[in-house]
């Protein structure tokens, strides 16, 4: 991570953080009671041509903010929470969970797209980030509630990691968004609860004066990663 503390904001940030993972930490624990064989598996999505070419120098897990800049990215402040967990419903420890996404003008931090729209992209947003889970398996991201680009629905593409083996890549979608219904790769998931699993909810926090979205993204991992 990127000296987050130097900021004001980030103190407030990582604070107010810390309060959304527990505000939303109890439905993770009913998880893992079930039987494995209930637990609906993240299913594998195409990783796209745009995971990003050449990395961002800050490849922490606050997309709206890269190093100390004091101008932020561009979009809907969305706290991205979630949980690894592997086939049999146990948390991963020490997954790595990567997330890109385009910016809010739709360019993907990727040579072969922001190359052709420098003029519109937002120079500010991260669009790659990465976050190290620990032994309750969570995970975190600040970061835009994703928009709609020519020919997708808004998406965040995700690839769990656990050291330099990749254990599934995958997309989030935003839960009653007009453009799911009409995209090929939301289509392609035809298992209805996995694709359920996959599209959720980005709603407004009450408690946000900015209008600040939460979404949350339990990843089920088909396979159980040694350690
Ligand atoms: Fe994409």
């Amino acid at each position: 991570m990127s000296s987050p503390l130097h900021i004001p904001d980030r103190r407030l940030f990582i604070a107010s953080a810390a309060g959304i993972i527990a505000s939303h930490a109890l439905p993770f624990w009913t998880v893992k009671g079930r039987m494995a064989d209930e637990l609906t598996k993240t299913p594998a999505q195409t990783e796209g041509p745009f995971y990003p070419n050449k990395l961002p120098l800050d490849t922490d897990n606050d997309l709206i903010v890269i190093n100390d800049n004091l101008t932020p990215g561009v979009g809907e402040i969305t706290h991205l929470t979630g949980k690894v967990l592997d086939a049999k419903g146990n948390p991963v420890n020490n997954a790595v969970v990567e997330i890109w996404q385009c910016d809010a003008k739709g360019v993907y931090l990727h040579t072969d797209d922001s190359g052709k729209k420098k003029d519109k992209q937002d120079k500010n947003f991260q669009g790659f980030g990465r976050f190290v889970t620990g032994k309750s398996g969570e995970y975190y991201f600040r970061t835009i509630k994703p928009v709609p680009y020519p020919g997708r629905t808004p998406h965040i593409h995700f690839k769990i990691k656990k050291g330099r083996k990749e254990l599934l890549t995958t997309q989030l979608y935003v839960k009653d968004d007009p453009g799911n219904p009409k995209d090929f790769i939301w289509n392609g998931v035809k298992d209805a609860k996995q694709k359920a699993a996959i599209t959720v909810d980005f709603a407004k926090l009450k408690e946000s004066k900015l209008g600040e979205r939460a979404a949350n993204f339990v990843i089920v991992l088909g396979v159980t990663p040694a350690e």
